[in-house]
């Protein structure tokens, strides 16, 4: 683990300027943007036709170990919605599948493990296993990473990794599972095992995630997605310290922006060059009483899921945390009318915030209509972004009715 802060290569999208001033890396620095700027996680995949044509007689991991077709389905949905930024396709097995776990994925089911991961002797087999010979086995990512940012240009790309406590939720259980309990029973009866099994997790994870970075993403997205499942206690000592290890994989990265006030247009701001590191989103579902746990493991923004209204979620995080959500995702089959008020309402508790990134408190459904999409993509982009005072006159009206909502 690196401790010195390491440059970016001159030719990544941060380090070169080409993303830095985007609307996304500037909100995730705590800058409130002309517009605020919006993605959805899970855009790529089953809700596109254009994703279900191209992913015909091709298997879930062999399309994310296809540079070429990974690269196309992540700009799919950045050329159809106009989206502030690319998600990479992939999956938070593949770094497991690429050191040598047997994991598949299963259509409509989820990663299911040829093997589970139940006592201290399975966990001492797994472990054998050498992160390090990922360095190799990750150029598939790495050529598909690359690919996607030279065609996305101004358009950040996301990197993301599956956290450690997600990881080891299915490498437990051996595939889904509603509640983790073995997971959670392990941590237990043998925490020795389970630190072991955290800490491997995590540097395996930390490689996928740094490897993407390197490439060209100019974020990062760590998902606990069932953290939820956790008290804080077990959170805060069997979790948390291996979300940080896999955090600082990608923690030591920076780049020098140059020239700020030049493409700030801003005379008053500082010419001096500023050191930044890569911004990183940490999210979970369920997750409302361990979001300031989850900020603490080192990450720049936190995203929320639909439970909480965002005003509450930055309540809890003493208001100085850039936040990302949190549009339920039941709301997108609802009429325009009722989606479109929700939104609002989620964009107006958001100001409360340093800064607000939207997205869905979860995943996109695999049956949602794109159009939608594309339609809550344009109210948020008319909508406007900073002070309440200063949206655009097309969506100022309808802002309007949800006025009551607290305003920072
Ligand atoms: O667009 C994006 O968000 C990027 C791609 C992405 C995928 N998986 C593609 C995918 C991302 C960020 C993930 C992360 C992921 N994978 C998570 C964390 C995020 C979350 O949703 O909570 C988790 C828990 C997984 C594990 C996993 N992989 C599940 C639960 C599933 C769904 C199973 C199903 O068929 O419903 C997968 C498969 C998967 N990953 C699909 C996609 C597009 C569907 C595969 C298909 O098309 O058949």
């Amino acid at each position: 683990m690196n401790t010195e802060s390491v440059n970016l290569d001159a030719s990544h999208p941060l380090a070169s300027g080409l993303t830095a001033d985007s609307r996304l890396i500037r909100a995730y620095q705590g800058t409130r943007t002309d517009v605020t700027p919006v993605w959805f996680m899970r855009q790529a995949g089953r809700s596109l036709p254009e994703y279900r044509e191209l992913r015909v007689g091709t298997r879930m991991l062999d399309a994310c170990l296809d540079p070429e077709m990974a690269s196309e389905i992540t700009l799919q949905p950045v050329r159809r919605h106009h989206v502030d930024a690319g998600i990479f396709f992939s999956d938070i097995v593949v770094p497991l599948k690429l050191v040598g776990v047997d994991v598949e994925i299963v259509a409509g089911k989820g990663p299911v493990l040829g093997k589970a991961v139940r006592t201290a002797t399975d966990v001492a087999e797994l472990t054998s296993l050498d992160p390090a010979t990922l360095d190799s086995a990750l150029a598939p990512i790495s050529q598909a990473v690359a690919r996607t940012v030279a065609e996305l240009g101004a358009t950040p790309l996301i990197g993301f990794a599956g956290a450690p406590f997600t990881l080891a939720a299915y490498l437990v259980e051996g595939g889904p599972s509603k509640d983790h309990i073995h997971a959670r029973t392990l941590m237990h009866a043998e925490p020795e095992a389970w630190a072991r099994l955290m800490e491997w997790t995590a540097n395996v994870t930390g490689r996928f995630l740094r490897a993407q970075v390197l490439a060209g993403a100019s974020a990062a997205q760590l998902f606990d997605s069932w953290a939820g499942a956790l008290s804080l206690a077990d959170y805060a000592k069997y979790v948390a310290p291996a979300s940080a290890a896999a955090i600082a994989h990608v923690r030591d990265l920076s780049y020098t922006e140059r020239a700020y006030a030049e493409y700030r247009q801003d005379e008053a701001a500082d010419t001096e060059s500023v050191n930044r590191s890569v911004p990183i989103v940490h999210f979970g579902v369920g997750t409302g009483e361990l979001l300031a746990a989850m900020h603490g493991i080192g990450a720049d923004v936190v995203g929320v899921d639909y439970r909480i209204p965002l005003d509450e979620a930055n309540r809890r995080l003493g208001g100085t945390v850039p936040l990302q959500g949190n549009v339920d995702p039941a709301m997108l089959a609802a009429p325009w009318p009722v989606l479109e008020a929700h939104v609002l309402d989620v964009l107006e508790r958001g100001r409360t915030a340093p800064s607000h990134v939207l997205n869905l408190g979860h995943g996109v459904p695999p049956d949602t209509d794109p159009d939608v999409l594309t339609r809550l993509v344009d109210l948020v982009h008319e909508a406007g972004g900073a002070a309440s005072g200063d949206t655009a006159s097309g969506a100022a009206a309808s802002v309007g009715s949800v006025a009551g909502v607290a305003r920072g």
